[in-house]
């Protein structure tokens, strides 16, 4: 598979930064990835298309994804859906942390290497061991021709477009409409869906992209608010569900990006640690849509709110319950669980840029950051 990255593609296309770019180009991301991978007559994802011609999906019955950073949360999201379509173990590891375990893994796994650059040396030897070890092996990558994909059996590239900015946008959207992909693939093949409800979730898929758009729409907003949030020196970041990992998403891109310290937990876990933490100097970046998560979470954010905690949420339009409890509240349009995520991870990846912006560092490149990590 070849394909041409125009330096028209490489400007910053009236941006002030490749980041902003990057995240502006989200919608355009994930149509790319989803694109021509599924019929919608027939309610069936092409295989080939997708770039599984090798890997007998009907054989899985484990499934690993490895990764690092951001692509790593996109993985963390992709289990919840792929287990939900599938109903196999699904294991988001660390690269870095898989690499040195000996994970147990045999012909029946799936072991799913994703990586925008396709060559981050973590993801690489990771990879290699599960191929060594008789694993099926995919790469999921944004770069062709990388070392990633060489070392596996079958390779699909997210078609996102080069990213410039360090910290990884369009590419955490692509890698997440990607994995859904994926499961619904694994779920065709192995009939654990029928193809009404194949076509369903695509249907909602290719609803992403107009989403995605509306969200982006949010940007002034969010530089407004970010005013408030530049100074501070410690952020939390909560969320339960699809959120978690968007939750640890929104606080690796705010550390990476401004260097405020910033922590993304399990809601359900404030109790057990953190919410020691909270008072009227502390502020918690709340994601609470309506989901089947969200009353659990709403109870969560009151106890924040009764320790003097100030919170800013990112939850359903008109959801007035939450607004009233936020000192700031990001309205995103109400939709389905699937396309959730993508829309809460766009208003994470905004308000790391603006305060960046605000703090005056080098957004697109973070000091002691690397774009690819090819070296220990
Ligand atoms: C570096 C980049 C991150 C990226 C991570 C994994 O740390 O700064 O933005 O998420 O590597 O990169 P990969 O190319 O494997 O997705």
């Amino acid at each position: 598979i070849s394909i041409s990255w125009s330096t028209s593609m490489l400007d910053k296309n009236g941006f002030d930064h490749y980041m902003l770019k990057e995240i502006h180009e989200q919608p355009q991301a994930v149509a790319q990835t989803i694109n021509g991978r599924y019929d919608l007559d027939t309610g069936k994802i092409n295989l080939k298309a997708y770039g599984i011609n090798h890997i007998n999906l009907k054989e899985i019955n484990r499934i690993q994804i490895i990764a690092c950073g951001t692509s790593y949360y996109a993985g963390c999201l992709a289990r919840y859906f792929i287990e939900k379509f599938t109903g196999i173990p699904v294991e988001t590891e660390l690269a870095s942390e898989s690499r040195y375990r000996s994970p147990t893994v045999n012909s029946h796994t799936l072991s799913i290497a994703v990586s925008q650059s396709g060559e981050t040396i973590d993801t690489l030897q990771a990879i290699k061991f599960a191929k060594e070890n008789k694993a099926k092996t995919l790469a999921i990558i944004n770069a062709p021709g990388s070392s990633i994909a060489h070392v596996c059996d079958d390779q699909s590239l997210i078609y996102a477009g080069p990213e410039v900015g360090v910290a990884s946008t369009k590419a955490f959207s692509a890698q997440l409409a990607s994995l859904i992909l994926l499961g619904l693939a694994i779920a065709q093949e192995q009939k654990k869906l029928n193809t009404h409800k194949i076509s369903e979730y695509i249907d909602e898929l290719i609803k992403v992209p107009s989403f995605l758009e509306k969200v982006l729409m949010l940007s002034n907003g969010i530089k407004e608010i970010s005013i408030k949030y530049y100074n501070l020196n410690s952020l939390l970041f909560i969320g339960r569900g699809h959120q978690w990992p968007v939750a640890l998403e929104g606080a690796l891109k705010l550390k990476e990006l401004s260097y405020i310290h910033a922590e993304g937990y399990a809601a359900g876990e404030l109790k057990h640690g953190p919410i020691a933490l909270i008072d009227e100097d502390m502020s918690v970046v709340c994601l609470a849509p309506k989901d089947s998560y969200y009353e659990k979470t709403i109870s969560n954010i009151e106890e924040i709110r009764a320790r003097g905690g100030k919170i800013l949420s990112v939850g359903t339009e008109g959801d007035k319950e939450l607004q009233n409890i936020s000192d700031d509240f990001i309205a995103i349009p109400e939709c389905s669980e699937i396309i959730l995520p993508f829309l809460t991870a766009v208003p994470m990846h905004l308000l790391a840029y603006w305060v960046a912006v605000r703090k005056g560092t080098d957004v697109d490149q973070p000091r002691n950051l690397a774009k690819s990590v090819t070296v220990e």
